[in-house]
């Protein structure tokens, strides 16, 4: 059987450009970990959560400092558990989920609370 050239290049790009695109999503382990462990309670701000990526709701928080994030992160908060329930969290991975959490908070609308 004979394959054209142009059939084998083109799948040959295609193939790089998959290889290529894998793997180019940042932080894909703390975002698993934090669907698993966090969002419970950071999306629908469940026991007054603040939720992600809300101005309002985080601005004072952001005030204190990523270190005192982090700090209230590992040993809890009030209704905050230590470790956010997540045995297999590092230090690297709850500043990931910080981050994420209070990105793009200048672009939230103000006025946009139920
Ligand atoms: C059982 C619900 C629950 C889970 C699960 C949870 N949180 Fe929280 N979180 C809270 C609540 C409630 C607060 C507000 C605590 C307060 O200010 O009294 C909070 C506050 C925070 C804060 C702000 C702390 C501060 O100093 O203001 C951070 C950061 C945070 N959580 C991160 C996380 C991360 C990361 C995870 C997952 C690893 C997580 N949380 C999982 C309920 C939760």
């Amino acid at each position: 059987m004979i394959v054209s050239r142009g059939l084998v290049f083109g799948l040959l790009m295609l193939a790089g450009a998959q290889a290529f695109g894998a793997g180019a999503a940042p932080n894909e382990r703390a975002m698993a970990l934090w669907a698993r462990s966090c969002a419970l309670c950071h999306i629908d701000g469940n026991a007054g959560a603040p939720r992600v990526g809300q101005a309002e709701e985080w601005g004072p928080r952001l005030a204190q400092g990523r270190e005192t994030l982090l700090k209230h992160t590992v040993e809890g908060l009030n209704s905050m558990p230590p470790l956010g329930y997540c045995m297999a969290c590092e230090r690297d991975d709850f500043l990931a989920m910080i981050d994420f959490m209070t990105a793009n908070l200048a672009a939230a609308p103000a006025g946009d609370q139920p």
